[in-house]
């Protein structure tokens, strides 16, 4: 299995990834980065916090970012040819980031392609609104379709935070859960940090990911060093990094 994990952490870089396998840096086909220029800042600043490779995961939700392969491959050229121009070298893929709508459930059953973060692995989201009322039928319908799903910050989900018992249904489902790193130094509250403290260590988390969006996520991440440093230091997260 490829792994998204660094397995060896040099004590000078405290970045717990080195591939960053969520995250909108695409310019302007979703809420994240609007244009190329503000995507070039975003990967400097990436390449800062030592990474080396990114999956850009713009959302897929239908009537909000009614993104297709062609839009986001589309984004992804123009981000590439500017990284290019300026000599700035680093990998940037593409994938997505699917909300688990009626749209999403229609391109399952009329086999559409879908973009993958590998293989067939994608990365899905819950609408952080209301609680999915089926996640059972949900995962069946992804995975007899042949594809695998990765949850996308199961920690953030309010509904699921006052019951952690969840995370386990969940990842018995079939759902690979992906815990975004700014959990961790309460960037989304309380309830968010517990949550992704708990799926850690109960070794629930398949990915990490930043799922940066903007120049403030970015600085989040800048000052969560010392998190990240404790985080690395301690025993679960050295077990959870051996996978
Ligand atoms: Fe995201």
């Amino acid at each position: 299995m490829i792994s998204f994990f660094k397995k060896n952490n040099p004590s000078s870089n405290y970045f717990p990834i080195s591939t960053d396998m969520h995250s909108h840096i695409l310019p302007g086909i979703d809420d994240g980065s609007p244009n190329v220029e503000t995507s070039i800042q975003l990967v400097k600043g990436l390449i800062e916090l030592g990474l080396q490779r990114s999956i850009a995961t713009p959302h897929v939700i239908s009537d909000v970012y009614r993104n297709t392969p062609e839009t986001i491959l589309n984004a992804l050229a123009l981000l590439r040819a500017a990284l290019q121009e300026q000599q700035i070298n680093y990998r940037v893929d593409a994938a997505a980031e699917y909300m688990m709508d009626a749209a999403f459930f229609e391109k399952i059953e009329r086999q559409e392609p879908l973009l993958c973060i590998k293989d067939k692995t994608i990365l899905t989201e819950f609408s952080f609104g209301s609680i999915p009322e089926n996640p059972k039928q949900m995962s069946f319908a992804i995975l007899t379709s042949g594809y695998s799903p990765i949850l996308a910050h199961p920690e953030r989900y309010t509904y699921f935070q006052g019951n952690h018992k969840y995370y386990h249904l969940l990842n018995d489902l079939g759902f690979q859960l992906q815990v975004n790193l700014l959990s961790f130094t309460g960037h989304y509250g309380a309830g968010a940090e517990k949550a992704a403290k708990y799926i850690v260590k109960n070794k629930l988390c398949r990915y990490l990911g930043t799922d940066l969006h903007h120049q403030r996520h970015l600085e989040s991440l800048k000052n969560g060093r010392n998190v990240f440093e404790a985080l690395l230091a301690g025993e679960q997260w050295n077990n959870f990094l051996g996978e």
